[in-house]
């Protein structure tokens, strides 16, 4: 059983997502190998149905990993669309670039190499769509910038805001994260749903 989504109806989204582009599946099967939190393909599906809604020309992501998310907002730009993905681990920045190429994207992709808390004050907005998928401790101290870089009407998505349930008090037995993360996003979805500049939908 799923903490949030019960493994039938997991199984059952999975089903109905068609998709089988075979280099998404590849890097995916590394990422499970390389023991990294990729998002699944379901939210890979949601990510391309957000940057398609928006008419995202420009998309900035924070957390490349190996490029699988990036393949999904990639691929929903224009020809003359272009996505910044930073990343501060030089092997898997390297793994992206390789199958950004794989995925017929690379043309409309940056990798920036280096943490993105100082890497944020060299891009220029503005960004239809951003991506927030880094470190859990850095979302809060990131926002405020991330919300200067995107454009009035865009969007600034999350990963993992719920933390599998670890944010609610008393919903697990015994937490099994660090609590220094659980306490990072508990601040982080506070200040989302107080934010002056945001409207805020959390979803599970
Ligand atoms: C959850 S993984 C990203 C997964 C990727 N978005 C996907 O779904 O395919 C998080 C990645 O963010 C990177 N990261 C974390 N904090 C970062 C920071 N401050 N600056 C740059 N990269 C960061 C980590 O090295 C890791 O590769």
């Amino acid at each position: 059983m799923g903490l949030i989504v019960p493994d039938a109806v997991e199984r059952y989204l999975a089903g109905l997502n068609q998709l089988a582009d075979p280099v998404l599946l590849e890097i995916a099967r590394a990422g499970e190998q390389q023991g990294l939190p990729l998002v699944d393909a379901e939210v890979g599906g949601l990510l391309r149905v957000l940057a398609t809604a928006v008419g995202a020309t420009a998309i900035l992501e924070i957390g490349t990993a190996i490029g699988y998310s990036g393949i999904w907002l990639a691929a929903a730009l224009p020809a003359n669309g272009m996505l910044v993905t930073m990343e501060r681990d030089r092997k898997r920045a390297a793994q992206a670039r390789e199958n950004f190429v794989r995925a017929g994207v690379a043309d409309r992709v940056t990798v920036m190499i280096g943490d993105a808390s100082l890497m944020l004050a060299k891009v220029a907005g503005p960004f239809d769509l951003i991506f927030q998928d880094g470190d859990k401790r850095s979302y809060l101290p990131m926002l405020d910038r991330l919300v200067d870089l995107v454009r009035p009407g865009g969007l600034i998505v999350t990963d993992n805001v719920l933390w599998d349930g670890e944010v609610v008090p008393g919903f697990m037995a015994q937490a099994t994260r660090k609590a220094e993360d659980t306490r990072a996003i508990t601040e982080y979805n506070e200040r989302l749903s107080r934010h002056p500049r945001l409207m805020t939908s959390i979803v599970p």
